[in-house]
């Protein structure tokens, strides 16, 4: 079912794909920015120059003017949009989840749909906000698997590509389930739905729980949109679980409020001095022609999807890179609920590292919550791999000890702590980090050598003391090993 969706290359849960579609093929992960068929902002040949790929409309605005619905009927939806490349639409579901009720059913929006050639046609799910009571959220996402069944039947015949929005609210096991019935269904790609209201707030950590127990119910290789996600400093930590699409309506509606979208948060226009980024727009015009252009508006909608596609090429080098845990790192820090976000990406660690690759570019330590990354998870649970005898010294590799004498070296180095010296430049151990290191990442290193220790009775180890380590777990070493006091030596 998925067989329109290619992976070509990994890092965490995210990766760079190909998806293809009865107009082209796009590469993965992708914004797909929305048109208003009534009113276009930015011209859609214009964005391709940008960045964009594929655009995504809904059709159920169409389906609703009588002149939109005609010339979409007649002309097809390529013709009206005025865009040759692929187009998703949506159907309906978000004015649901607006206004509480749409004119149209499913088996009505679904055909239109097919009738003026999307080439993603998107069912009539409805999105369970946050937070109601789990019996709303269940029995809403029967209806919604309902929908997802006759969507499959009356589009056997298709060539388009079919999405299974899942839902469940807050619920994480119902967002599992969800995920787990709708791949049993069978479509091309799985947007996880109703989560704008958790975005708006700023619950990212929400955000995270939803989107990996939605993941955790389907197969973790099937394409992923993250439906209305469209503030580029978030992308990077989704792509990171795994999602691959998102589309976005904020560039234009945060530009209709006077708003200039930055990699670190929104500024209103009235409280920029200085315009930070270089795209043309900000080029050629002053902070004041932006505020009092005639087109003010379509200039700070371009500028913001400039920076939109910026990053989703930022984010496709990380993934090249084998870094994008180095970049979500610094994107999380632009505000503390980010942050939680990311707290909680890193609890599910033992979850990440099964598809994170073993090998990849430099890991750079950015701060304590790094020595919670699954690579350093996944050290600690492979230690009993090691079988050591005889003599073993576990060294700062910086200080210059004679270690003849030893059967074993290893060296020792926070977040992991000790590992045979003959893998230093081998990833993960290549580590870079600041001498300085924080507590979190000895506490790490020190657990991991207590494991070391205890794991090999059979080896005498001699352990090097260094003055900045100041921790419990260092006494329980010193109990099991002799300790070589280099604090004292310095002096
Ligand atoms: N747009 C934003 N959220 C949703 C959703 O949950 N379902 C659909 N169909 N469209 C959306
Ligand atoms: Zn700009």
């Amino acid at each position: 079912m998925t067989k329109s969706f290619e992976i070509l290359k990994r890092d965490v849960a995210g990766r760079i794909g190909k998806l293809s579609t009865p107009h082209g093929t796009v590469e993965t992960p992708t914004v797909m920015p929305v048109i208003n068929p009534n009113i276009q902002l930015v011209d859609p040949f214009k964005m391709k120059e940008m960045g964009a790929e594929i655009l995504i409309t809904n059709s159920y605005i169409i389906y609703r003017k009588e002149k939109l619905a005609t010339k979409a009927l007649n002309d097809g939806l390529h013709s009206l949009i005025g865009f040759d490349g692929p187009i998703m639409t949506d159907s309906g579901s978000f004015q649901l989840s607006v206004y509480g009720e749409v004119e149209v059913d499913n088996r009505e929006i679904i055909e239109f749909q097919e009738r003026i050639g999307s080439d993603i046609i998107v069912p009539l799910d409805i999105p369970t906000p946050p937070d109601v009571l789990k019996e709303q959220a269940e029995k809403e996402l029967g209806i919604t698997v309902d929908r997802l069944e006759e969507a499959r039947k009356v589009l056997s015949k298709t060539n388009r590509l079919v999405a299974g929005p899942i839902q469940g609210s807050t619920y994480t096991d119902l967002r599992s389930e969800a995920a787990t019935q709708a791949t049993k269904i069978g479509f091309d790609v799985y947007p996880i739905g109703a989560v704008v209201p958790l975005m708006e707030s700023y619950r990212y950590a929400d955000l995270v729980d939803v989107i990996v127990s939605s993941k955790m119910g389907m197969n973790p290789n099937y394409p992923v949109h993250l439906f209305g996600a469209g503030h580029p400093m978030m992308f990077s930590l989704a792509v990171a679980l795994g999602c691959d699409l998102f589309d976005s309506a904020a560039y234009a509606l945060y530009a209709k409020d006077g708003r200039y979208i930055t990699i670190n948060g929104t500024y209103h226009l009235t409280n920029l001095k200085y315009l930070p980024c270089s795209c043309p727009i900000c080029q050629n015009h002053t902070v004041e022609e932006l505020k009092n252009d005639n087109d003010s508006t379509k200039l700070l909608a371009e500028h913001n999807l400039y920076v939109t596609f910026e990053e989703i090429r930022t984010i496709k080098q990380a993934i090249h890179e084998g870094n994008l845990l180095e970049l979500v790192e610094m994107r999380c820090r632009s505000h503390p609920r980010l942050l939680d976000g990311l707290k909680r990406l890193y609890s599910y660690s033992s979850w990440l590292e099964q598809y994170d690759p073993v090998s990849k570019s430099t890991f750079f330590y950015c701060g304590p919550d790094s020595a919670t990354r699954p690579e350093v998870l996944r050290y600690s649970t492979r230690l009993n791999r090691f079988n050591i005898v005889g003599k073993t010294l576990i060294r700062n590799p910086g200080l210059n000890l004679k270690t003849s004498g030893y059967d074993n070296i290893f060296d020792f180095k926070p977040p992991f702590g000790p590992y045979p010296t003959e893998l230093s430049e081998v990833y993960p151990f290549n580590t870079e980090l600041s001498e300085n290191y924080d507590y979190e990442a000895l506490t790490s290193a020190l657990k991991n050598t207590l494991k070391i220790i205890e794991n090999n009775p059979e080896s005498e180890f001699t352990f090097v003391k260094t003055e900045d380590m100041s921790h419990p777990i260092l006494e329980q070493i010193e109990d099991l090993a002799c300790i070589i006091d280099y604090t004292d030596k310095r002096k």
